[in-house]
């Protein structure tokens, strides 16, 4: 029987951990393996030529025998952007990028149903367990990635497991991860994220905070993590959905929170109220170290598991494109939550690489009634996958590709009247590392709308685009075909 286009089931081999996942990618030719490089800057400046000369048909560089390490403790980058291996990680079937993927996700996304984790008593991830003076996270070669890193990150492709003190849900995100010395890491979370929220919650009851992190898991798990999902959601269940099985968990033996049971690497420790070492400053997602050295919550690691022959895994950001499938989901969740807001006829949703987060989406739509475009664009700037750190939000009309960046700028030059066409609204949602906002003032920033669609009240009278009607284009073709292509 042939698999149809949309029956997903039949396309995707499932895979358990992420070594059966590096055997997808091996059998897919998106694996290089490299021996021998340092993990002071060399990995990360390797990764980041890879990244930057191939990008979504890019590789997943697996590093072994790292300088200072022995054989077997390996570290495993740019599991973020090829797609054929994203898409896998999803359970999509077809390696389509761009706008075909964030159609498909998001039509997925909303067949939403929570699958729990299965607790589990044993797991690979048990392997070797350490507590007390035998903790020592740099047992593992954790890469100093960037030259003006203020130290090695062990958590950047990483899931930080909590759990809210009061309402007792257990949230999964991906936070930046400093080590300081053998037992302790620093940890930066931004203002207004899930994590945060629950700590800050701890920290008001004057409680600790007990924190679980793997820095080795399913990349399916690291792209439920940074996803964008509602208040009171737990990331398992999610990516238990879109695994199709539930995510298998062991029950961290000092704090009691899930731990995924084939983790590479995890540990587990508490975070004590009020006490902030100085961390940074790392590479940033925007391209800049935007935010300098500064305080921030210190982990106490009280216990350390990891399988045998772990691997690290890692994701360095810096200068733009660097993590694809967080825009590709981002753009997927904004565009569900602005139709959920009431926004209708929405043909498309993209978050531009070269701006991440939110800094430049476009938006296209089919215009229905007088500020109709307006409102997608408020809409935009305030929903959920739309509102942390965004920048620009353009709307264009149907005949405009939002993930074709040239077609965007030709609506906006043409179709957009700078003194009507651009509102600005004020005193967002930002944070410590936008980088346009100056030191002492960060917190808030300002959002654009450019309205590039034709003006409402005379787009039956706009000027007519020049190209060519279909009907002559396929005439053409058919004439011409052989030669033009
Ligand atoms: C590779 C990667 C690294 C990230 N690093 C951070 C970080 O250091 N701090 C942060 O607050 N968010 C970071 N994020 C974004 C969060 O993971 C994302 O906003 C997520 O939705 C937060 O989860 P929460 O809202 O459940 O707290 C990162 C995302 C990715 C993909």
């Amino acid at each position: 029987m042939t698999a149809r286009p949309d029956d997903d089931t039949n396309a995707v081999r499932p895979y358990r951990d992420l070594r059966e996942w590096l055997d997808i990618a091996r059998e897919l030719g998106l694996l290089k393996e490299l021996d021998g490089a340092h993990w002071d800057l060399e990995i990360g400046a390797i990764t980041e030529i890879e990244r930057r000369r191939r990008l979504e048909g890019s590789s997943v560089l697996l590093f072994d025998r790292i300088a200072g390490y022995p054989e077997g403790y390996r570290v495993l980058t740019n599991a973020d952007n090829p797609i054929p291996l994203v898409a896998r990680s999803l359970g999509l079937p077809a390696a389509r990028g761009g706008l075909a993927f964030v159609r498909e996700w998001k039509e997925r996304m909303k067949r939403f149903e929570p699958l729990p984790p299965a607790r589990v008593e044993a797991g690979p991830v048990l392997e070797n367990v350490f507590r007390g003076p035998a903790i020592d996270v740099l047992k593992f070669p954790v890469p100093r990635w960037n030259e003006l890193d203020g130290g090695r990150y062990i958590g950047t492709d990483c899931v930080v497991i909590t759990r809210d003190p009061e309402e007792g849900w257990v949230n999964l995100g991906t936070y930046r991860v400093q080590v300081h010395d053998r037992d302790r890491l620093g940890l930066y979370i931004s203002p207004g994220k899930d994590g945060r929220i629950q700590m800050e919650k701890a920290f008001a009851r004057n409680e600790r905070f007990p924190v679980a992190m793997t820095f080795g898991q399913d990349p399916l798990l690291l792209y439920a993590a940074s996803f964008h999902l509602p208040w009171g959601t737990c990331e398992y269940d999610y990516a238990g959905w879109a695994r199709r099985a539930p995510i298998e968990v062991i029950a961290g033996p000092v704090t009691g929170l899930p731990i995924p049971a084939h983790a590479e690497i995890a540990i587990e420790g508490f975070v004590d109220p009020g006490e902030v070492q100085d961390e940074g400053p790392f590479g940033e997602f925007t391209g800049y170290y935007a935010s300098d050295r500064r305080p921030a919550p210190v982990v106490h690691v009280e216990s350390l598991m990891h399988r045998n022959r772990p691997i690290l895994t890692g994701s360095p950001m810096g200068r733009p494109p660097s993590v694809v499938f967080y825009d590709l989901i981002t753009s997927a969740t904004l565009w569900n939550a602005m139709e959920a807001a009431g926004v209708p006829d929405v043909r498309g949703v993209y978050v531009h690489h070269m701006a991440p987060t939110t800094m430049f989406t476009a938006i296209s739509i089919t215009q229905r009634y007088p500020g109709h475009a307006r409102q997608a664009g408020a809409a935009a700037i305030a929903c959920r996958g739309g509102a942390y750190m965004g920048r620009y939000y353009v709307v264009v009309d149907e005949d405009i590709d939002p993930s074709n960046i040239d077609e965007v700028i030709w609506a906006m030059a043409t179709r957009s009247d700078p003194e009507k066409d651009i509102e600005v609204l004020r005193r967002c949602w930002s944070g410590p590392l936008d980088p346009i906002v100056p030191p002492g003032e960060k917190g808030f920033n300002s959002r654009a709308i450019i309205d590039a669609c034709r003006p409402y009240e005379w787009r039956n009278e706009f000027p007519r685009v020049v190209e060519s009607s279909p009907a002559l284009r396929a005439r053409v073709l058919e004439k011409w075909g052989h030669i033009i292509g």
